[in-house]
C-alpha cells in the first residue's frame, strides 16, 4: 500500500516549501500533515516523506518517535495522554491514572477497542493540573470521578 498526500496538504506543502531554508526543515509540519491524513504515521508514508525531503529514513524515523504526539500505528478512536510532569503529579495525576485503569481495564501503553492510555510530558496546561489529553481536546482539574465519567460518556 502506497502513500501520498492528498490534494490540500500536497497545496500546503508547497505553500510551506519556499518559506524554509531547506526542505529537511519541513520534517515536523510534514509528518503532522501526514498524521491527519492517515490518523497516524506509516512505514509507507515514512518513505514517502524520505523521498520528498530527501532526508534519510534514520532522521525521518528519529525525528518520529523522539516526539510522543506522533502515533507510528494505528489507534482506536479514543487516544488518552495523561500528563505526567510535575505539576500534575504534585496535583493527583496518580488517582487519575488509576480511575482510568478501572474504568477502561487498561494499563499505560495499552489500548482496546476504545483506547489507548499513555503518560506523556508536560503539555502546557500546567495551571489546569491534573490533565489529560483526548484526542486534540485537553480536559483539566480532573477529579477520578469526573475522569472515570468522562470516558464512560464516550463508550455508551
Ligand atoms: Fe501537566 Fe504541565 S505539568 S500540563
Amino acid at each position: 500500500m502506497s502513500f501520498a498526500f492528498n490534494e490540500a496538504h500536497e497545496a500546503h506543502f508547497n505553500y510551506l516549501l519556499p518559506r524554509y531554508p531547506q526542505k529537511k526543515s519541513l520534517v515536523l509540519p510534514s509528518l503532522w500533515m501526514v498524521q491527519y491524513q492517515e490518523g497516524y504515521i506509516s512505514m509507507e508514508a515514512m518513505h514517502y516523506l524520505c523521498e520528498k525531503l530527501e532526508v534519510s529514513m534514520s532522521h525521518l524515523y528519529g525525528v518520529a518517535t523522539f516526539y510522543t504526539m506522533f502515533n507510528l500505528e494505528k489507534l482506536p478512536p479514543y487516544h488518552v495522554q495523561v500528563c505526567k510532569t510535575l505539576s500534575c503529579a504534585l496535583c493527583g495525576k496518580d488517582d487519575i491514572l488509576h480511575a482510568i485503569e478501572e474504568e477502561t481495564g487498561l494499563k499505560v501503553n495499552e489500548a482496546n477497542e476504545h483506547f489507548k492510555i499513555s503518560q506523556v510530558e508536560c503539555m502546557g496546561a500546567c495551571g489546569g493540573a491534573p490533565m489529560l489529553s483526548l484526542n486534540e481536546d485537553y480536559y483539566e482539574n480532573l477529579t477520578a470521578e469526573s475522569v472515570k465519567s468522562l470516558l464512560r460518556g464516550l463508550v455508551k
